[in-house]
């Protein structure tokens, strides 16, 4: 419990570990079927985080049963039921609720070895930082609600939502690993934070190769951009230091919240250049090695 890793670990004997996790939320697309797939998505990924198996899985429901047709919440299910068999995830029960807001999410169990645990506390000195998917969720999320992207933007963010971190979990699995996280409500920044402070190191972010969804610096520059933001910088600002050359919109972009973002995962750089490689050619992703880790006070420098 204190330490802040992404799912709970129950060891049942020497080479098997139990691993736990929950996660629920408001729908952040319009489309039913699609908010389903990114919920699931998003609620399987803290298992994926940390090199676990998830096998079977729960859905938790909070329907406005007077202000919405059962058809919405069929299609939400549907979506979440195809993205766990996308998983290899078996649905065995779940719970559902009368609620005012509309809610959907999962609590998902898996399988680790206990020794095979990729927590946020194992990053080292020389380290390289692969990120798997590109940021600006949050972002896109609200110029969507504002009316303002084309639909070739909804299709690009519902994508990138929606898709599982599973192969970037097995892949990292092949190789070397330091630590590993996903990157969620508490942006690039609040994530990266958590595997320096866990690891007593330093890191490095480097700007000009963050990977970003389409239109990210025109959305920033409208100021499209989400509360969480705000409450993000507002809490990690004080652990950051940004060089002079980083533009506004980077600034804005490290710490905006993402749903069912990529993974964050620390190695050595020859491991580094070698996954980056096997996710380009198996995985399809917008990975890209975005910073290093240094020895030094727990934070982040941004170039
Ligand atoms: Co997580
Ligand atoms: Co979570
Ligand atoms: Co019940």
């Amino acid at each position: 419990m204190d330490s802040l890793d992404d799912a709970g670990v129950y060891k049942l004997s020497d080479d098997l570990a139990l691993i736990q996790t929950v996660d629920f939320f408001t729908p952040i697309v319009d489309d039913p079927y699609d908010f389903g797939q990114i919920s699931a998505a998003n609620a399987l990924s803290d298992v994926y985080a940390m090199g676990g198996k998830p096998l079977t899985a729960m859905n938790i429901v909070c329907f406005p049963t007077k202000k919405l047709d059962i058809s919405i919440l069929q299609e939400i299910l549907k979506g979440g039921i195809d993205k766990m068999r996308e998983a290899g995830v078996v649905l065995i029960g779940g719970h559902s609720v009368d609620d005012p807001e509309l809610k959907y999410g999962l609590s998902v169990t898996g399988t680790i070895h206990p020794d095979k645990i990729i927590a946020t506390s194992g990053a080292k000195p020389g380290d390289k930082l692969v990120l798997t998917k590109p940021l600006g969720t949050g972002i896109l999320s609200t110029a969507i609600k504002a009316g303002v992207t084309s639909q070739q933007i909804i299709s690009e963010v519902t994508m990138c939502m929606s898709a599982l971190n599973r192969d970037a979990s097995e892949l990292m699995q092949g190789t070397e690993v330091h630590a590993c996280t996903d990157i969620t409500g508490f942006g690039l920044i609040g994530h990266t934070f958590n595997i320096a402070k866990e690891s007593l190191v330093h890191v490095q972010i480097y700007s000009t190769e963050l990977p970003m969804l389409s239109d990210i610096q025109k959305f920033a520059d409208m100021s499209m951009l989400p509360g969480g933001l705000h409450r993000n910088s507002e809490f990690y600002s004080k652990f950051v230091r940004f060089s002079d050359k980083v533009p506004q919109y980077i600034k804005d972009v490290v710490f905006d919240p993402q749903t069912s973002g990529g993974l964050l995962i620390a190695l050595p750089p020859q491991n580094a250049k070698w996954l980056l490689s096997e996710l380009s050619r198996k995985v399809n992703t917008r990975a890209a090695i975005v910073g290093e880790v240094l020895s030094g006070t727990p934070g982040i420098t941004i170039e």
